[in-house]
Parts: C-alpha cells; sequence; structure tokens
C-alpha cells in the first residue's frame, strides 16, 4: 500500500486583535479602516514603494521667499520636485531667487505679494488657481523682528510685528486653506520660533516672541478644524539661523547667543529648509497641528 504522507499544516499565522472586531491576519485590512484614506501603508503591512518625501507635481506657495530661510526653503522644495510660487515684496530678491532655481533645473515663478495686504493675497491666490487649479502646499515664512522693551513697545510697534508675524499668517492660511479644503488635500507649515516657549535674552522683543506663540497656537487651531478635510496645519521652530534677521539685533549679541546653543553654533537656513520640506511632504502624514523644535537643542537647557 502507498503510504500517504498527511500533508503538514501550514505555520500559524500571527493575528493581532482590533477593537472589538476579533481576531485579525497580518497583512489583512480590517473593515474598519476602509474608509480610513489616511491609512495608505498600514493597512497592507507593506511600504509604499512611492517616496513620501518626494514633492512631485505639487504646488507649493513660499512668502518671504526673497532671502534667508524662505530662499532656502523655495530650493529645497523645488530640488524635492514641486513647482514653487515665490512670494516676496522684494521684486528684485525675487527675480534672483527664481533664476537661481531655474538655473538648478527647478520649477519656480515669482509673484510681489505683501502678505499685510488683503487684496494682495486675493490677487496673488486668485492668479494661481486660475492657473495652476491648486495649491498643494502653504508655507507662511515672511516675518520681521523688531527689538524693543516691553516699556518701549509702543502700540504702533505692536501693531507692525502683529499684522505681518500672525494676522497674515492667518489670513493668507485662511484664503489658501479654502481651495486646499476644497481639494481635500494640502499641507501648510508655519514659520514660528523658539521665541514662542523660552524668552530669548539679552536682546528684548516682546511682540515678535508673542506673534509666534500666536503661529504655533493658530497652526493647532486650523490642524483641528482642518484634520477631517485632509489639510495638515503644523510650525516649525527655529533656533538661531545664519540670515539677516538676528544680525539685526547687532553682531555684539552673536557672540552670547552663541554660547546658549549647546552646539555652539547657528543653523544653516537649509537646515530649517530640510524640517519644512519633510512637514510639507507626505513623510509626515502622522504629523499635525504641531509646533517642531528645530532648534539645535537651544531648548534643552
Ligand atoms: N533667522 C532666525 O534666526 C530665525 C529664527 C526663528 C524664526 N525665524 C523666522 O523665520 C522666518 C524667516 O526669517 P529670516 O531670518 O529668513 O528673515 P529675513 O529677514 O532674512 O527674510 C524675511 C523675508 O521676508 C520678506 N518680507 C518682509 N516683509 C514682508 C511682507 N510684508 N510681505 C512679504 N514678504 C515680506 C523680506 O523681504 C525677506 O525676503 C521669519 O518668520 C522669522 O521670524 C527666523
Amino acid at each position: 500500500m502507498p503510504q500517504t504522507t498527511k500533508p503538514k499544516s501550514p505555520p500559524a499565522k500571527a493575528t493581532r486583535t482590533v477593537g472589538k472586531g476579533g481576531a485579525l491576519k497580518l497583512g489583512q485590512a480590517h473593515p474598519a479602516w476602509a474608509a480610513d484614506a489616511a491609512c495608505r501603508t498600514g493597512d497592507t503591512g507593506r511600504a509604499d514603494s512611492r517616496d513620501p518625501f518626494s514633492l512631485q507635481d505639487r504646488i507649493a506657495l513660499v512668502t518671504g521667499a526673497a532671502r534667508g530661510i524662505g530662499l532656502a526653503v523655495a530650493e529645497r522644495l523645488a530640488v524635492l520636485g514641486a513647482h514653487v510660487i515665490l512670494t516676496d515684496i522684494n521684486e528684485d530678491g525675487l527675480e534672483k531667487a527664481r533664476s537661481g532655481i531655474l538655473a538648478a533645473k527647478g520649477s519656480a515663478e515669482g509673484l510681489r505679494l505683501d502678505v499685510t495686504d488683503p487684496k494682495d493675497i486675493a490677487q496673488v491666490v486668485d492668479a494661481v488657481i486660475a492657473r495652476h487649479k491648486r495649491i498643494d502646499i502653504l508655507i507662511n515664512n515672511a516675518g520681521i523682528c523688531i527689538n524693543a522693551t516691553a516699556l518701549e513697545t509702543s502700540a504702533e510697534i505692536w501693531e507692525r510685528q502683529m499684522t505681518l508675524n500672525l494676522d497674515a499668517v492667518f489670513f493668507l492660511s485662511q484664503a489658501v486653506g479654502a481651495h486646499m479644503v476644497k481639494a481635500a488635500r494640502g499641507a501648510i507649515v508655519n514659520l514660528s520660533s523658539f521665541a514662542a516657549v523660552v524668552d530669548v535674552r539679552p536682546q528684548k522683543h516682546v511682540a515678535y516672541s508673542v506673534s509666534k506663540a500666536g503661529v504655533a497656537h493658530l497652526s493647532r487651531v486650523l490642524a483641528s478644524e482642518w484634520a477631517r478635510s485632509g489639510v495638515r496645519v503644523n510650525a516649525i521652530a527655529p533656533g538661531f539661523v545664519m540670515t539677516d534677521m538676528p544680525l539685526g539685533a547687532g553682531m555684539e549679541m552673536h557672540d552670547i547667543w552663541r554660547k546658549f546653543v549647546p552646539a555652539e553654533r547657528f543653523l544653516h537656513p537649509y537646515e530649517v529648509a530640510n524640517v519644512v520640506a519633510f512637514l510639507a511632504s507626505d513623510a509626515s502624514s502622522a504629523i499635525t497641528g504641531q509646533l517642531i523644535m528645530a532648534d539645535g537643542g537651544i531648548t534643552i537647557w
């Protein structure tokens, strides 16, 4: 009689329990996740082959892009494949920035935008939507820092600081957010500062610090309102960065500040731009409503 060998039973598959639904085989999507559009990779147990850091074909609008951090961000987004709309009040700087990106084989255009002017905001957003049909990424970067003690801070200083650093972030986010919510997709990254969470010494700028704390909280609230519409909003808090802005406080401050940073160095604008690009990309799809410290560790002391 031929010997019949009983087929070996396959090794028991690992299971995990999801809610009340009971056991679920690894790799099998739970029906409760079917409607969860954001769960792009976790429901298969396999990594998606698309590069989540890529910004290929995204339309990105950056404010204050003529120099400093804004320029570094615009260049980084372009390298990652985005078409970048550079905006600023400095038109010469804008043209230089645009030519630089085009020379590096990136895709960019420049538009004059004074972020404190509601008419400018409406015109620029309408023009971009008319041409590109959407805005996928908004980087609210334009800002100024007025150095003044609390007792020196006049109503005019307070208003100038808030109008540019906080009000403009809200009104541009609102204008662009309306299109993002309709499209059910978008990422907004707002430039806050480590001054939002600690007092910066020894120079004084109460209005600046409060405006940046406002940006951090505005980002949380917008993130909460728009999360179900697929729009993420985050803020980034740079430490001291090598741009013209900290120079405004005087060179003598530099040596003092350097001692406050664990690595005893200023950050390069590209180090901030890399974090902004991450927050603008799908790689950060789990992050919204956060203030991400990119401060070289200045706030750990
Ligand atoms: N440099 C730092 O150490 C540092 C640290 C923390 C946060 N930040 C924040 O990062 C952002 C960029 O800072 P930066 O150091 O690159 O500054 P920067 O002064 O070098 O550049 C600011 C840009 O904003 C533009 N701008 C000014 N007013 C504008 C307006 N009304 N409309 C449109 N554009 C306008 C300027 O023309 C300039 O191109 C700011 O929001 C700043 O508060 C900077």
